[in-house]
């Protein structure tokens, strides 16, 4: 489907879940989806209904509580868990029945132990089941990046033929390179009949750490649908993360020339809050909403920063919603003249002379080479001569 719209998939209630050492009770989970929804968020992944009582309670809970986003749940492809897949969503405003099967030689043989033939005839069934429930069915071919080419293009175009409105292909293993990723979504759509007509997707892990790049080349090859988390949270090393792949397209909207639905001022907020409810820290270089992402530390950096921002910056903190600026300047002993002036004078600090700059520059270096971080306190005994 061409269009300069790209749909965010959000999974982080459902693979996001799956990281280990993540567990999110009922009442999480509809705060999580409240605030993706607010984020802007085109389809909420709630979870996986058959998983337990406790993940269908909380998807129908979800469903209940969201009015602007898709709701929708994973489904493996059997009847049992399709048909409460569908009781699960059916209450929202708008929901979608994801069913996935794998598709590739490995998976086929060692996981599933059937034939590509029955594996076929499964999946078209499972769409057919999906399709009495709800014209809003995803089918994704688990471990499309490493599936058979044909035999993935003959899959795509019968469940298509089944009535799959959105075909994802996941890099299930984060083992795709991002133009060999870019070349499988090229290919689908000019060989596979019937895959102009529906929504391509991307779904990646980042195992080799380029489950963002390997998006993002998708997208630029036609997936017109994103899977991501926030935070990047998911199995093994995790999946895309939201927040770059959102701030990518953005940023650079001259190479690609598409729109997202996601109010980026909520992107901090959604990670603190997926933060504090998982007990996942966010590493500070994280990009967007890493605590330093929008920090300078060098002389040199911070001295380009006070003359113009966009010497060292390609976006700015307020933009993702980060709302406390002053973490902007970081002292220390890397730091120059012009960032320690600016610093001092938002606490306060003015200097009558470039000679009182000068020493009391001087007395912070030394103290700087002691010691990091530097307190308020130590950068106020700066400007006082006993320090
Ligand atoms: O990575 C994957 O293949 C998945 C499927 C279950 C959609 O998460
Ligand atoms: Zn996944």
């Amino acid at each position: 489907m061409s269009s300069n719209q790209v749909i965010i998939l959000d999974t982080t209630m459902r693979d996001g879940e799956q990281s280990p050492g993540v567990s999110m009770s009922l009442n999480e989970k509809v705060e999580i989806a409240l605030m993706l929804e607010k984020l802007g968020v085109d389809v909420i992944e709630a979870g996986f209904a058959a998983a337990s009582e406790g993940d269908f309670a909380a998807i129908q809970a979800v469903g209940r509580a969201v009015k602007d986003s898709t709701i929708c749940s994973l489904s493996r492809a059997v009847e049992r868990d399709i048909d409460l897949t569908a009781e699960a969503v059916g209450g929202a405003a708008m929901s979608r029945i994801h069913i996935v099967l794998s598709t590739s030689p490995i998976h086929m043989q060692h996981k599933l132990r059937m034939a590509p033939e029955q594996v076929l005839e499964q999946g078209v069934l499972a769409v057919k089941r999906a399709r009495r429930y709800s014209d809003n069915v995803e089918f994704s071919c688990e471990d499309a990046s490493r599936s058979d080419l044909d035999f993935l293009c003959r899959f795509v175009e019968a469940v298509i033929a089944a009535g799959a409105s959105t075909v994802s292909l996941p890099d299930t293993v984060g083992y795709a390179l991002p133009q060999e990723y870019g070349n499988l979504i090229s290919h689908l759509l000019n060989h596979v009949p019937g895959a102009d007509k529906v929504v391509l997707s991307a779904h990646c892990h980042n195992d080799l750490g380029m489950a963002v790049a390997n998006s993002l080349s998708a997208i630029k090859a036609g997936a017109r649908q994103v899977e991501c988390t926030i935070n990047g949270i998911g199995e093994r090393a995790g999946n895309a993360a939201l927040e770059e792949i959102v701030m990518a397209l953005r940023t650079r909207q001259n190479h690609f020339g598409l729109q997202t639905r996601i109010q980026p001022q909520y992107l901090v907020p959604a990670s603190q809050l997926v933060s504090g409810i998982t007990g996942f820290q966010v590493q500070p270089n994280k990009a967007i909403v890493g605590r330093n992402a929008f920090s300078h530390q060098s002389g040199i950096h911070q001295d380009g920063m006070l003359k113009n921002p966009s010497t060292y910056q390609i976006m700015t903190a307020a933009d993702v919603g980060w709302t406390n600026a002053p973490h902007m300047l970081v002292l220390s002993k890397h730091s120059g003249r012009n960032g320690y002036r600016e610093y001092m004078r938002q606490l306060g600090f003015e200097f009558s002379s470039d000679r009182e700059l000068d020493e009391a520059f001087l007395r912070f270096k030394r103290m700087a080479d002691q010691k990091f971080p530097l307190d308020e306190a130590d950068l106020r005994a700066t400007v006082s001569k006993a320090a």
